[in-house]
């Protein structure tokens, strides 16, 4: 699932380069339940809004039209599933031109 996020997220730096961070914590919600927190940022050419609705879709890409590496549209849509399947949750930020942000909860085991 994180792979998906990096690969995704070095096509969307592509030759030009860029910064992808990772970023870990753990945080306890109200009701007193554990958290892990993962977010993957990166400094790509961003997603528009009218993508962002459908980047989870199974079979949505963008990389037919583009050169970055021809993409199955399936990555998203599983990390999604795989989240999901955990009880954890994932955001999305982007803004095009400056980058994009993943954010994955996780339970905590712990
Ligand atoms: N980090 C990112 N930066 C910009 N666009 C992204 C990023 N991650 C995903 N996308 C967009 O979401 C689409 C779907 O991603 P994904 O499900 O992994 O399929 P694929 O990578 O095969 O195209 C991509 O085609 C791209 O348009
Ligand atoms: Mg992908």
């Amino acid at each position: 699932m994180l792979l998906n996020l990096f690969l995704n997220a070095m096509d969307a730096m592509g030759e030009r380069g860029g910064t992808l961070g990772v970023r870990t914590s753990m945080f306890t919600k109200q009701e007193g339940n554990a958290w892990v927190q993962i977010e993957v940022e990166d400094t790509g050419h961003g997603i528009s809004p009218a993508n962002l609705d459908h980047i989870f879709d199974p079979f949505f890409t963008t990389k037919h039209e583009s050169k970055d590496n021809e993409g199955t549209g399936l990555g998203l849509s599983i990390a999604h599933q795989i989240i999901r399947e955990h009880q954890g949750n994932i955001h999305v930020r982007s803004t095009e031109g400056v980058g994009t942000t993943f954010r994955l909860c996780l339970p905590s085991i712990a």
